[in-house]
């Protein structure tokens, strides 16, 4: 006899490790806060669409594209990505998967992001520049939670969802269809962070 877990669920997560992560890092952290500063179009669309934060989400997405400390961060992430891509097995054969947006995040406290999954993209994922003590994570939802119609609930250690805990320099990646969010922030100073997509096309 026996059982086998079928159709896993894969969520990656690693220390960055970049050579002079220290100094990235710094920079990404100064550069994240320059672009608010300077984004009065992005300020707008969070007011609108990001409670309790900005996001270069709807006005600057394609950070790689224009500015060489993002470039480096995207290059940094290429070795995670294609590990996680060989963990799923993805047959990238003849078209690599490449970075289609690269954005920032900036939350306060009380700040969250309600779930969501991200369209027309294969691979997503978050670099955290700066998670203070009592930053929120990520928490990821059971996709098949949908389908639960009429089970019995479950132990505490079998719950549909997981929350990943943020940590300065850390980066989580999964597949883009898996319905995410960010809770409520609690961290007393800013928790920055990077989000990104990978698309096949
Ligand atoms: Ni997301």
């Amino acid at each position: 006899m026996r059982t086998q877990a079928l159709f896993a669920t894969h969520i990656y997560t690693a220390r960055l490790g970049a050579r002079g992560l220290k100094s990235l890092n710094a920079r990404l952290l100064r550069e994240s806060r320059q672009l608010r500063a300077d984004d009065a179009a992005g300020r707008r669309w969070s007011a609108r669409n990001y409670s309790g934060g900005y996001t270069s989400y709807g006005s600057v997405h394609r950070m790689h594209e224009l500015s060489p400390t993002f470039a480096a961060l995207a290059r940094a992430l290429e070795p995670h990505v294609a590990r996680f891509a060989r963990t799923l097995e993805l047959d990238l054969t003849g078209r690599p998967l490449a970075m289609t947006d690269c954005w920032v995040n900036i939350m306060g406290r009380g700040g969250s992001h309600g779930l969501h999954l991200h369209p027309l993209s294969t691979v997503s994922g978050t670099y955290y520049v700066s998670a203070p003590a009592h930053s929120a994570g990520l928490k990821f939802e059971d996709p098949r939670l949908e389908r639960y119609m009429a089970a019995p609930p479950r132990l505490t250690s079998a719950r549909p969802w997981k929350v990943l805990e943020a940590r300065s320099g850390s980066l989580i990646l999964f597949e883009s269809w898996l319905r995410h969010e960010v809770p409520p922030n609690s961290s007393a100073a800013e928790r920055i962070s990077i989000s990104f997509n990978y698309g096949w096309f």
